[in-house]
């Protein structure tokens, strides 16, 4: 069905039913960089087309930050928005202070259990019941490659990280930015788990992230990565503290910087700035991670209200983000792939077919990990700590790689307790 069929549609059922009883919700999120706020704009169409109305709580800062602390203040004071986007350890914190909504109902009703992958049930999921509907997966652990830059001068891009910095160093010598990264914290996170999947593989990526072994974290590999890490400081932009994770997509693209280490949001940024995924800029796997998987889970949650009205319409919303349709549309624009099992992907580009392909292969062959910098491994006190200590190191020009790994061991303790 095309978006006009469906806008057609839905609006025929719209006029029978919901011009009595059309409702608003007000959705809080932080999709506001191009790419985003495109996608964003297909979520509101949808959901407009079944006659109801759109609050826009757009709260700019990617990775959600802000938006967080937006969202904090509103609960506390008692005036939390329907529907918000919350993922990963937040959704589950959220969820355990009990300002979320039960979703087993319309889960029950919309069979999940049969159309999710497992760990997407799983992340969406609290104690046994469903918290939140979720909208798409990215995968995090990608390469962005300008092939122009490549190609001038006569390097091939790169598949482990010692071959990175050796191209890193051609690069810089000819005055191209090797890496275009900002200094967001999660920018760095991302940076540094796609390091340690690629180096230090899947096991010592979840014995280091998911269960926090304190062994793991001071270990010499660990020190091997936290050293790695650190060496790439030479290879970004002098500016590179004003960096927002969209404009260094924009450097990638003008040609400015070579490469860019980050989720597939920018494929977002990329369609919406007409430069096609795949070919006007290739996407690679992380150095090291063909075959492994790092997701990160968008989803919407929906807070507990009393407005009965209200109620009706979030689960309206809940259908229509599950409706194979919305999937379609939504993804296609956010750069990530459909939660919906079986989806054919034949609209969508080739880095999204690659995705889903890099899914299932992930899956069967136990590759799949839930990304540290995203906030799907463990939670946010930990992320917040891990992510502390690794960008003191950074940003230090004498940073000392075993005095982080202590620092690390030390910081995710004190998070934990
Ligand atoms: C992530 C979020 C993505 C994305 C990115 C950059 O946390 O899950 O949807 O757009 O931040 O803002």
């Amino acid at each position: 069905m095309t978006f006009r069929s469906y806008l057609v549609s839905s609006l025929m059922l719209s006029l029978v039913s919901v011009s009595a009883m059309a409702s608003s919700v007000e959705v809080l999120h932080w999709w506001t960089a191009g790419g985003e706020a495109k996608a964003a704009n297909v979520f509101r169409s949808y959901w407009q087309a079944l006659g109801n109305e759109w609050q826009d709580s757009a709260i700019s800062g990617g990775g959600g930050k802000s938006a967080m602390t937006v969202l904090k203040s509103r609960a506390l004071s008692g005036t939390p928005p329907e529907a918000a986007h919350l993922k990963g350890s937040e959704l589950q914190e959220w969820a355990a202070l009990g300002f979320l909504r039960n979703l087993d109902h319309v889960a029950r009703q919309g069979e999940w259990e049969k159309v999710l992958p497992e760990f997407v049930q799983h992340s969406v999921q609290s104690k046994g019941h469903y918290v939140a509907v979720p909208v798409g997966i990215h995968r995090v652990n990608w390469l962005w490659v300008n092939p122009q830059v490549f190609a001038r001068y006569q390097l091939t891009p790169p598949e482990t990280w010692p071959q990175l910095l050796t191209i890193a160093r051609k690069l810089k010598q000819a005055g191209i930015t090797p890496l275009a990264i900002g200094d967001d914290q999660w920018q760095l996170n991302i940076l540094f788990e796609a390091i340690v999947l690629g180096e230090g593989g899947s096991d010592f990526y979840r014995r280091a992230f998911v269960q926090l072994d304190q062994t793991t974290l001071q270990s010499d590999t660990m020190l091997h990565l936290l050293e790695l890490f650190h060496q790439l400081r030479d290879y970004i932009s002098d500016d590179y503290g004003d960096i927002k994770w969209n404009q260094a997509t924009h450097m990638l693209v003008e040609g400015s910087a070579a490469m860019q280490l980050m989720g597939d949001w920018v494929k977002g940024e990329l369609t919406a700035a007409n430069v096609i995924p795949g070919k006007d800029i290739l996407c690679l796997p992380a150095p090291g991670t063909n075959g492994k998987f790092s997701y990160n889970l968008d989803s919407i949650a929906m807070f507990d209200v009393k407005d009965h009205q209200k109620q009706q319409a979030q689960l309206q919303l809940a259908n229509m983000i599950m409706t194979a349709d919305f999937q379609q549309a939504f993804n296609r624009v956010k750069g990530s792939i459909p939660v919906l099992q079986q989806q054919p992907l034949t609209s969508f580009d080739h880095c999204a077919q690659n995705s889903a392909q890099q899914l299932q292969q992930a899956i069967k062959e136990q590759q799949l990990v839930p990304s540290m910098a995203e906030g799907m491994a463990n939670s946010s006190y930990v992320r917040l700590a891990i992510g502390d200590v690794l960008s003191g190191y950074f940003n230090n020009p004498d940073g000392d790689a075993k005095l982080a790994a202590r620092q690390l061991a030390r910081a995710v303790l004190s998070a934990q307790r």
